[in-house]
């Protein structure tokens, strides 16, 4: 029997290895590791999220396929109103279903790397082309060069993070609004807009003019800042016209019932969260001067919840296999374009940075 052609050349995705195949693999104890590889809120949930788990109604009954009760709960938090908005087994669900219901295999996306893996990686998975405008040095966007692939290649949509994972940095204003201006459905992917400015990013977010756009939308997760990622739960804003077809293309149970209950908990306690967003920016900032101290990093300024690095004098995969092995410590390598002199580091605890710091010193 043949598989689809495309799926055969296939790449697998190169995501991090589970905890307990590290511990195993290391011989550490879970506690022993320092993992900061993939962004994840290294506080755990809330007690509150965990209580409400424990106190879970329904668990042997199928979820809402609306999710209706979450996408109140998330009404209230992102101020956009219930009918725009849809929930999703991560961000991640979210993007392959965009993808699925707008492009023919062949036609193409648009993405700007260094960026999240995911866009190229859905793309293949649909047979679709991912077209690559590089980033300039500094991380920002090639808008002339944008505008060029658009006129060429004629992409329906561009995905687009900000912040910006792996550096962490931000799109100004008027360059979101002229990507806005663009013959395409605008993907933005605010994964880490919690950790940017002040007010878990309420001010620097876009999601409130999505009812006002036609070719905008907006992606969460509540896998970062909330803790929640493993727990698979994430949502987006998208224009009134889409909903009818997401709503009839994705899979009817994509919200279990733990993950919901748990999002709702954690909103339901947002002045609780926002201490622990408040406790991994003031680490942020001071992980950043300590790293400015390494003689062989050269790290980024962020407004997400990890650091990019610049390695010189050192091998950037080796270090990342030394901090692993001999100190315990997980950190985050790519082998990509851009990024093969780079590492980045998700912020932890200050007993992390302390484990961090003291590995880099002895190296
Ligand atoms: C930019 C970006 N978008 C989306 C995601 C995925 O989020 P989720 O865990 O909700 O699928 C990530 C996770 O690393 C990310 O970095």
């Amino acid at each position: 029997m043949k598989i689809r052609a495309h799926l055969e050349a296939l790449p697998p995705y190169a995501s991090i290895e589970p905890f307990e195949v590290l511990s195993a693999r290391l011989g550490r104890e879970p506690s022993q590791i320092v993992k900061l590889d993939a962004n994840e809120n290294p506080y755990g949930i809330l007690p509150a999220v965990r209580k409400a788990l424990a106190e879970m109604d329904f668990p042997h009954i199928y979820p809402d396929p609306e999710s209706r009760a979450l996408r109140k709960s998330l009404s209230k938090f992102t101020d956009v109103d219930e009918e725009y908005l849809l929930a999703g087994s991560g961000a991640d669900e979210l993007l392959d279903l965009l993808m699925r219901v707008f492009l023919e295999p062949g036609e193409c996306i648009l993405s700007c790397p260094p960026t999240f893996g995911m866009y190229p990686f859905d793309a293949e998975l649909n047979a679709v082309r991912c077209i690559e405008v590089p980033r300039k040095a500094d991380f920002s966007l090639d808008m002339s060069s944008i505008r060029n692939a658009v006129d060429e290649f004629k992409p329906k949509l561009l995905f687009i993070a900000s912040p910006n994972n792996p550096d962490g940095s931000l799109i100004e204003p008027a360059v979101m609004d002229e990507l806005l201006s663009l013959p395409l459905l605008v993907v933005l992917d605010e994964a880490y807009i919690e950790f940017a400015g002040e007010n878990l990013g309420a001010s620097l977010s876009r999601i409130r003019e999505v009812p006002q756009r036609e070719n905008l939308v907006v992606l969460r997760t509540f896998s970062k800042w909330a803790g929640l990622a493993g727990l698979r739960v994430g949502y987006g804003a998208f224009p009134k016209w889409l909903m009818p077809i997401l709503w009839k293309s994705k899979q009817p149970y994509n919200v279990n019932v733990a993950a919901s209950v748990a999002a709702q908990s954690a909103l339901a306690n947002v002045g609780e969260l926002a201490k622990v967003v408040g406790l991994l920016k003031a680490e942020r900032t001071k992980l950043l001067v300590e790293l400015q101290n390494i003689p062989y990093l050269k790290p980024y300024s962020t407004q997400s919840n990890f650091i990019l690095c610049q390695v010189t004098g050192v091998d950037a995969a080796q270090l990342k296999t030394q901090l692993a092995e001999e100190y315990g410590v997980f950190i985050r390598y790519f082998n990509k374009p851009g990024l093969r002199d780079h590492i980045r580091i998700s912020v932890g605890r200050p007993q992390d940075t302390t484990v961090l710091l003291e590995a880099f010193r002895k190296i």
